[in-house]
């Protein structure tokens, strides 16, 4: 394992998935961790990420010199670089010089092992103010920029290494060769970790941790749940049972995947539960966004206690287990435990109340979205369940700016489908993250269709790229393809007579309307 040192910015993550993306197991562990502790994971190399602060600002995290003592090789990179540098003996000044974004680094390659076979003139991303002037005694500098005289040092004996930039962010050009080049050169590692093996060691510990008795599974249609649920499967088999909320708020086909596309690939016993009536019965009347995510999670939960009841009470082995399809940033954030602003209650189908009497099986809680996609893969799911766009759970009930009724819910599923299709015809499901379609129920506007008057509801498309729905920009889709659509679903949707283009970014706009 290849520890990630987390010093409280967002780069952690994305440096762990860089170094699996390597084919190297990462985990992230606080920087508050002891060093004794890091130390006692036995890890195979250790890496220091960025981080806000500056390493002479009061409270600023620190480390233990023990760190760099142990043989284990070190990455520092950015605030971690600094870290290192100080904490060696080399000297960090405020020079007030900073630097900020994407930058020109030198690089001397002779007898450097990060920059081995890459260009001399590279393009990196930094950001920091403070600049390291004299790297630690044994260590040789191996770059530079116009204003930082280190921008990168090395120890190949101690198997120490530094740089002052982010090689994990896409902006730096050489960035995972360089990663690379620590891994596989400075600390000897190779490339090995792959989804098959999680699937192999998965299996086993669930067959361990079940026995003989069983669990169920909420399924939401989404990628998640439906990983972890085969992965079960293959584990368990039938001492599984997954459930299936259909609360009417679905898109169009989406039920119809599970229920049979799902059901081949895997074999898994399903428990359809038809619950759109109760959905939209408890949705009457209400328009105000966070009150309708209230309802649906309540009446969510409600279903599947429900469901869940009716299982146990069938004859057969107990059931302990209930499987979720956490992943690993929401290990990650939820150990962070800061207080972050609740900008929406984000409702996950599945979620449970707190009174749980299961014991959680989670075998993706080591795993990203990208990896996640891989073990479906491998699993044999089919293609429109692994690659799915997300898809939120209180589903079309929150793409509806107004009052939620079947009607309403049935125009937006034949618009929705319409830019789907045409989104997959036009080969853009990969260029984007989603493309939530939605319906202002609310408004009206005046148009003219064959000879007469209509005075019908806009339509919103708000297709966004992003990497992981914290921030997001909104696609430039092709103009035709843009045109395509807005034309189909005015022909061919009753009551819509007008599409618009949502071209705002997240912030300050949240990805669906909300
Ligand atoms: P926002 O609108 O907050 O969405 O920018 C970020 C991402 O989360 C999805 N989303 C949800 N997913 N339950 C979910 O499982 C929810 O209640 C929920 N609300 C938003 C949204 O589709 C986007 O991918």
């Amino acid at each position: 394992t290849v520890l990630v040192v987390d010093f409280g910015a967002q780069y952690a993550q994305l440096i762990a998935r860089r170094v699996r993306e390597a084919r190297v197991y990462s985990e992230i562990v606080p920087s508050t961790m002891p060093v004794a502790e890091m130390l006692a994971k036995n890890p195979a190399a250790i890496i220091l990420s960025g981080g806000p602060s500056s390493v002479y600002a009061e409270g600023a995290p620190r480390l233990d010199r023990e760190l760099f003592e142990a043989g284990v090789p070190v990455f520092g990179m950015c605030y971690g670089f600094q870290l290192m540098a100080t904490t060696l003996g080399g000297t960090v000044d405020n020079t007030g010089a900073r630097e900020y974004g994407r930058t020109p680094l030198h690089v001397s390659k002779s007898g450097s092992t990060l920059f081995e076979g890459t260009p001399d003139e590279q393009s990196v991303w930094m950001s920091h103010g403070d600049a390291c002037s004299a790297a630690p005694e044994g260590f040789s500098v191996t770059a530079s920029t116009d204003v930082v005289p280190v921008a990168a040092f090395e120890n190949d004996e101690k198997r120490l290494y530094g740089v002052q930039y982010h090689p994990e962010v896409m902006h730096s050009t050489h960035g995972q060769q360089v990663l690379e080049h620590f891994l596989y050169r400075g600390a000897g590692l190779t490339p090995s970790w792959t989804t098959g093996n999680v699937i192999e060691e998965q299996v086993a510990v669930i067959r361990e941790q079940v026995g003989d008795r069983r669990a169920i599974c909420g399924l939401s249609g989404g990628v998640d749940s439906a990983v972890a649920a085969a992965l079960v499967q293959k584990a368990i088999g039938s001492q599984l049972t997954c459930v299936y909320v259909d609360h009417g708020l679905m898109r169009k086909g989406e039920t119809e995947q599970v229920e049979k596309d799902f059901v081949a690939a895997t074999g898994v016993q399903l428990k359809v539960v038809d619950a759109e009536e109760r959905f939209l019965t408890a949705l009457k009347g209400v328009s105000d966004p966070e009150e309708k995510r209230k309802i649906i999670g309540r009446e969510f939960i409600r279903v599947f206690e429900q469901a869940q009841a009716e299982i146990i009470a069938d004859a057969g082995p107990e059931v302990s287990f209930l499987v979720q399809g956490t992943l690993y940033p929401d290990v990650v954030e939820s150990g962070g435990g800061s207080g972050t602003a609740n900008i929406k209650s984000h409702h996950n189908v599945g979620g449970l109340p707190e009174d749980l009497e299961f014991e959680l099986v989670e075998p993706l809680r080591k795993l990203f979205k990208d990896e996640v996609r891989m073990v479906g893969q491998e699993l044999g799911l089919p293609d429109e369940i692994v690659q799915r766009q997300p898809f939120p759970g209180p589903g079309l009930g929150i793409r509806i700016v107004g009052e939620v009724t079947k009607e309403r819910l049935d125009l937006l599923r034949e618009a929705d489908a319409i830019a789907r299709e045409e989104l997959t015809a036009a080969g853009l499901d990969r260029d984007i993250w989603q493309c939530p379609v939605v319906l202002l129920a609310d408004v009206r506007s005046v148009g003219v269709q064959g000879d007469g008057r209509t005075y019908g509801h806009p339509i919103v498309l708000r297709p966004v790229s992003s990497e992981d729905a914290m921030t997001a920009d909104w696609s430039r889709l092709p103009y035709d393809v843009l045109a395509k659509i807005s034309t189909r679903i005015t022909n061919e949707v009753a009551d819509v007579n007008r599409v618009v283009l949502d071209v705002t970014s997240k912030p300050p706009g949240t990805i669906e309307w909300e």
